[in-house]
């Protein structure tokens, strides 16, 4: 029998840094565990400034050094996607807030989380955004997605038995 896939969206603000980041991470580490034909992962923005856009070229140069391959195009939320996706992950407290403000219904607003949630060790209680600092800003997105998406993934085994 063919299963459904379990469709995984993260959002930031922007869809250049946090959550293009978060979507190439999990993207590995899905594929790594043997599970990509089972979790379909994407990204976007609350805002849609930087539509069509490749990820900042900082935080493509910092996920590169670890092997992450950040390639996706910005977009802004949309409608659909509250119907679409079965988690919607906001990076910060923002996000979370503007993605309930935009939730069409109830079933929506219960598929809303916060990245740091899934970290199994939670230093952090959100994803800080890098966009106006310096190098060790986008170090430490990068740290704590690493830990928030391993999080996620044994959150996933167990809920959906993978
Ligand atoms: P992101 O970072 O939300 O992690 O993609 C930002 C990107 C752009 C802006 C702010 C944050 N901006 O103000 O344009």
């Amino acid at each position: 029998m063919k299963q459904e896939k379990i469709r995984i969206l993260f959002v930031c603000l922007g869809n250049i840094c946090r959550s293009p980041s978060a979507e190439a991470i999990m993207k590995k580490i899905v594929a790594d565990a043997g599970l990509s034909d089972r979790i379909e992962i994407d990204s976007a923005g609350t805002m849609g400034y930087h539509e069509g856009e490749l990820p900042d070229s900082r935080m493509r140069q910092h996920g590169a050094r670890r092997d992450y391959t950040l390639d996706s195009r910005s977009r802004p939320v949309r409608m659909s996607d509250f119907y679409d996706f079965d988690y919607i992950i906001g990076m910060d407290d923002q996000n979370v807030t503007d993605l309930k403000r935009k939730a069409p219904d109830q079933e929506s607003v219960e598929k809303i989380h916060r990245m740091t949630n899934f970290s199994p060790e939670p230093l952090h209680d959100h994803i800080p955004d890098p966009y106006y600092g310096g190098a060790s800003g986008f170090e430490l997105v990068l740290d704590i997605l690493e830990d928030a998406c391993r999080g996620l993934l044994n959150q996933l085994r167990s809920e959906y038995s993978l």
